[in-house]
């Protein structure tokens, strides 16, 4: 069974938009964790559109859980993590006119820096995950720079229409066995949502899967303890026989 791992970049998204000091991600972790979050992810990026640094340094103090902190694979996002020391990095890849984060990271071209960059965050006792497309041969570069985890995308399945969607599912199956088998702990996300997250949540290996966008969305409407309570259930019992795909 997948655990729960729930990005809170999108309530600072709202706090951005008016820069001023509410919601309080902060705050609203505290909730999530309260809902059943087994962990609080949050992405700081070098155009601080979201998540600040404030943020993350309270964070640190205040999670409860299990603070994950998804960068980018950069000399000033390492020295934050080294100050900070989250308890695990995600690296990803950024792009500035992204609206989000769009496909896995590359590791297969920048092998032997992100071997350093995962050796300097290893040696301060900080744990790496690198989201990456549910390809093969990332998988295997991602066994050869010493990450401990893949987060495999699964933004692909998620915007795939109806008649690929099993295809995409079969793909993030095969990623997560063959990752498995050459030792590697498996985490997955990105574009799930409470209409699609549940043939994800039966995958037998994933360990955690990272959910922002639909759960905030959700908040909204429930308020986040609840939106969170509702999301870990689907994840905890996914339905046997879905109305949807697989
Ligand atoms: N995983 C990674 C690596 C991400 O970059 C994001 C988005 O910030 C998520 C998971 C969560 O995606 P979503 O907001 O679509 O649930």
């Amino acid at each position: 069974m997948a655990s729960l791992g729930v990005n809170i970049d999108h309530i600072a998204n709202v706090r951005e938009a008016r820069k001023t000091d509410e919601p309080d991600p902060v705050t609203m972790a505290l909730l999530a964790e309260l809902g059943g979050a087994d962990g609080i992810t949050i992405h700081l990026r070098e155009d601080r559109r979201h998540i600040q640094e404030r943020d993350l340094e309270l964070l640190r103090k205040t999670v409860h859980t299990r603070l994950n902190l998804e960068m980018a694979a950069t000399h000033e996002m390492t020295e934050i993590a080294l100050r900070v020391k989250p308890d695990m990095v995600t690296l990803v890849p950024e792009k500035r006119e992204e609206v989000t984060t769009e496909g896995g990271l590359d590791i297969v071209s920048k092998i032997k820096d992100l071997r350093k960059l995962i050796q300097t965050l290893k040696a301060s006792s900080i744990p790496s995950s690198v989201f990456i497309d549910p390809v093969f041969t990332q998988i295997e570069a991602s066994k050869e720079i010493g990450a401990i985890w893949v987060e495999l995308h699964t933004g692909i399945y998620a915007g795939a229409p109806l008649i690929n969607q099993s295809t995409e599912l079969a793909a993030i199956k095969e990623a997560t066995a063959y990752s498995k088998h050459l030792g590697l702990r498996v985490n997955a996300g990105h574009g799930l949502t409470y209409q699609n997250v549940e043939p994800i949540a039966r995958i037998d290996g994933i360990e955690e899967l990272n959910i922002g966008h639909t759960i905030v969305s959700r908040a909204l409407a429930v308020g986040l303890k609840e939106a969170v309570r509702e999301m870990k259930k689907l994840i905890i019992s996914p339905r046997k026989d879905p109305l949807f795909m697989e």
